[in-house]
């Protein structure tokens, strides 16, 4: 089954080399996604600015910063390689730019695709901010830790700062003292996740998050809704949820369906993670509560 997908990605990646992305993704995802996005943003995030921290990431800076109309820091995390640029206007190669196209036209990267022959993620952030029109944008590794960037720029008139890092958030390799270091953590984001979160293996990840976060913004592959437990956490549910989109390791989350079922709101008219068209998408918005004082 692998050496199937790897196959398709491999097609994929030489008919992007023969000239197939182009603009024609960013110029569709800008004139109708983003502004979708925004607009949602504007609406259900505008209260959550401060630290975006966004495990299982990549190099996926375009949709918190289009969400997130008042993000000061994001902080990414992804397994894929860093590759500092000496400046921050970069040319991206064929597998760079087949990879960002899916961005554009799934929502999201892919982890075996960028596996394949991404070189680094610090060129397809510097990309992203450009596409987006964002400004004095200057790039540096961060001292102290491999593998690791911090993108400083100007977007929609204020300043933001990105860092990435290559971390494994697995539970034999995860490095908690360097969680640690992230906080605070006012919103933790999940998009495609792989169902990581879901998994026995980052039960470690999935607790740390849980005690350490103030809110959570996520597709169904973030932390599963069992563990958003209605006594700790104000829940708001945008778009429906009704099975997971057939990936391994994601399970179907019957008490979530039946809460989304009882509140029956409209689809969203955005694809935000896995499933575009296939299954439904949603966006879930957990607030937790301030402990009871007596
Ligand atoms: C499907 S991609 C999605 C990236 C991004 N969330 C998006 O929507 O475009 C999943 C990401 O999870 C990362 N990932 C997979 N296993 C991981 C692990 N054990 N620890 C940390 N990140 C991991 C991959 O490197 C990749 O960046």
């Amino acid at each position: 089954m692998k050496c199937i997908s790897y196959f398709f990605v491999v097609c994929f990646t030489l008919l992007a080399g023969n000239g197939l992305y182009g603009g024609p993704f960013f110029d569709k995802f800008n004139s109708t996604t983003r502004q979708k996005l925004e607009e949602f943003g504007n609406k259900n995030l505008n209260e959550f600015g401060g630290h975006v921290f966004y495990p299982f990431g990549g190099p996926d800076v375009t949709y918190p910063l289009v969400m997130f109309p008042n993000l000061v820091t994001l902080t990414l995390v992804g397994l894929e390689p860093v590759m500092v640029p000496e400046s921050a206007v970069v040319e991206l190669d064929n597998s760079a730019l087949s990879n960002l196209s899916s961005l554009y036209k799934r929502s999201f990267f892919i982890t075996d695709q960028m596996a394949l022959g991404l070189r680094g993620v610090a060129a397809l952030i510097l990309k992203q901010l450009e596409n987006l029109g964002a400004t004095d944008i200057t790039v540096k590794a961060i001292e102290g830790k491999e593998n690791s960037v911090q993108i400083k720029c100007t977007y929609n008139g204020k300043e933001r700062t990105i860092r990435y890092y290559k971390a494994d958030l697995s539970n034999s390799q995860i490095d908690i003292e360097f969680l640690q270091s992230l906080k605070p953590l006012d919103v933790v984001f999940f998009k495609a996740a792989s169902y990581l979160p879901h998994q026995k293996n980052f039960s470690k990840f999935r607790e740390f998050v849980l005690e350490n976060a103030s809110n959570f913004v996520q597709d169904s592959t973030g932390v599963p809704y069992e563990y958003l437990n209605k006594d700790k956490f104000d829940l708001t549910l945008h778009g429906q949820y009704l099975k997971p989109y057939k990936f391994p390791g994601g399970f179907e989350q019957n008490s979530f369906r039946k809460y989304s079922e009882e509140l029956s709101n409209a689809l969203l008219s955005f694809s935000f993670g896995y499933g575009g068209g296939y299954v439904p998408t949603n966006v879930l918005v957990a607030k937790k509560r301030p402990p009871v004082t007596l």
